[in-house]
């Protein structure tokens, strides 16, 4: 007769063996594939996001509970997505993670009810939630419980939107619906050749528009990181991508209610002359925003997101003696910084993310104006420019400005002024405060004298000089206290630090209101 502890054996034993399966996913030959394809399984993903020996797992024995088309016979402990939470750098997350090597990776009902259970979680314990995703998108058999499941993920989303951060990598196929997820969460990671994103993929596209494009063409993460902005960062590699994942992590709160990381920081001699050289004598050549971001803030600390697209503005985090700012620049190197459709939504969606989560804001302004063009106004740049002045308008976070040179026109306005609700305007002896430039301005409003004048084009130039003079330089709007003082370059870091240290406490509230009508 078997003794008690012999059943207590075997039961663990199966237990383990179940485990086993758990961990194997969809088989041997499958993980194998997967990683001939350059793709680690969601599980080797876990492992390398997070600190070692704290990934508790959740729901490992959940299987699907559809029986139609052969489901009835094949079963994967897990259904497909690996669950839980565990911390990065000793802080707690939530993450998902797509099982590709089970029914690709589809989300069944079951596979939606996990990815919903960690989601509730995140949002009750105010923690961020990561997305690992690699998946063929709705399990097909299973039909409209799958979609509920999807819907389910969604509504998710947008309730946690600006309540925990919501950070999607895409590390395989996201395609169909499934693309909306990661839409609505704050910042999409893509890895090179194995990640694509689509609503129709190749096939569809051919046949209904009779265009010939790959997968990677059409949806992948160099198209979506430099022509649509889907993606925020195009990562080498899988590896590459768990690592940015971590380090924008380190500039982030938990929660909306929670300040981000501060690093431990000594004061020192705050003077960086080097800022002094970077903005050339000619006012209309380029040069690098980046050069002035990287003199100011803490050294190596600049974290740039969405790179590669609407390179016309700059944006992204890094530190000020020590604490997280998210920082938008104008690039005079690209398109002379003009403020277009894609640059305004660009630098809305920072700024509103920035906002939502507590992280002060730093804007560097050198901007002509927006850019015109058919292209432009039927597109809708009135609606999108507006996208940028609306955000920062509705921004509570302490935000500093400072103008490096041009502040033309409209984009004056947009781009954090003091009447917009900045808090510290600050400009560079280089600054050119006015509605246009000054040869544009002379043509104007000197028309008539210039057109009767023996020589029109002495005239016109005499008048930009005297345009130029009178108009092109910060002090106008210095006197009228726009702008709260005019400093020199190499004085910049040590105004900031000081001057987001005055605003760290700062309260605004907003009048009363359901939400606003951000014209989107
Ligand atoms: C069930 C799926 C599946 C799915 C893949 N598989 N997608 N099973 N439902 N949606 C299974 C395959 O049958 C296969 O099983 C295994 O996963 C691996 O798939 P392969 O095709 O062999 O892999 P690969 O060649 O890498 O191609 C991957 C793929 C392709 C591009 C994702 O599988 C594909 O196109 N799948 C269908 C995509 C799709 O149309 N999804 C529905 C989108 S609509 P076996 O057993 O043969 O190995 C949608 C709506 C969401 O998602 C709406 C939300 C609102």
């Amino acid at each position: 007769m078997s003794k008690p502890h012999d059943h207590q054996n075997e039961k663990f034993t199966e237990l383990n063996r179940k485990n086993q399966e758990a961990l194997l996913g969809g088989g041997v030959k499958r993980i194998e594939q997967q990683h001939s394809r350059g793709k680690l399984t969601a599980r080797e993903r876990i492992h390398l996001l997070l600190d070692e020996g704290t990934f508790e797992e959740l729901g490992k024995f959940v299987m699907h509970r559809a029986r139609d088309f052969g489901l009835d016979k094949e079963h994967y402990l897990g259904d497909g997505v690996v669950t839980g939470y565990g911390r990065i750098n000793g802080r707690l997350v939530y993450v998902f993670s797509q099982d590709f090597t089970v029914f690709g990776g589809s989300l069944s009902e079951t596979h939606a009810e996990k990815i919903v259970k960690i989601m509730d979680l995140a949002m009750k314990n105010g923690a961020p939630l990561i997305g690992l995703n690699d998946s063929g998108g709705a399990r097909i058999q299973e039909g409209v419980v799958s979609l509920g499941g999807y819907a389910d993920i969604f509504y998710r989303n947008v309730m946690a939107s600006g309540v925990v951060p919501q950070i999607s990598a895409i590390m395989g196929p996201c395609a169909g619906g499934a693309v909306y997820s990661p839409a609505m969460t704050d910042f999409i990671f893509m890895v090179e050749n194995t990640s694509f994103m689509f609503v129709t993929g190749p096939n569809v596209v051919k046949t209904v528009t009779h265009e010939n494009v790959t997968a990677e063409e059409l949806g992948g993460a160099i198209t979506h990181s430099t022509k649509s902005g889907v993606t925020h960062f195009a990562c080498a590699n899988e590896a590459e991508c768990i690592r940015y994942i971590k380090q924008l992590l380190s500039y982030i709160p938990q929660n909306c209610e929670d300040e981000a990381p501060r690093i431990p920081y000594t004061p020192s001699n705050e003077r960086r002359p080097a800022l002094d050289s970077i903005v050339p004598e000619n006012p209309n050549q380029p040069y690098d925003m980046r050069d002035v971001i990287l003199g100011v803030v803490d050294e190596g600390s600049f974290f740039e997101v969405h790179k590669n697209f609407a390179e016309n503005i700059v944006v992204g985090f890094a530190r000020l003696a020590g604490r997280s700012i998210g920082i938008v620049g104008n690039q005079p190197a690209a398109l002379a910084g003009v403020l277009d459709i894609h640059s305004s939504v660009k630098g809305a969606r920072f700024v509103r993310f920035c906002d939502s989560f507590n992280i002060p804001l730093l804007v560097l302004e050198d901007v002509p104006g927006f850019l015109p063009g058919t292209d432009q106004e039927w597109n809708a740049i009135i609606t999108n420019g507006a996208k940028l002045l609306y955000a920062f308008s509705e921004a509570t976070v302490p935000r500093v400005t400072v103008i490096t040179r041009k502040a033309y026109g409209g984009a004056y306005d947009v781009m954090n002024s003091k009447h917009i609700g900045a808090d510290m305007n600050y400009a560079w002896p280089t600054a050119e405060i006015a509605v246009m430039g000054a040869k544009g301005a002379s043509e104007i409003i000197f028309k008539k004298e210039i057109s009767e004048a023996t020589d029109p084009e002495a005239k016109l130039n005499e008048k930009v000089d005297e345009y130029t003079r009178k108009f092109a330089n910060p002090y106008r709007a210095a006197h009228r206290g726009y702008i709260d003082e005019v400093i020199f370059p190499d004085q910049t870091r040590e105004k900031l630090i000081t001057a987001f240290a005055m605003l760290e406490n700062k309260v605004a509230v907003l009048p009363k209101k359901k939400h606003g009508n951000i014209p989107l």
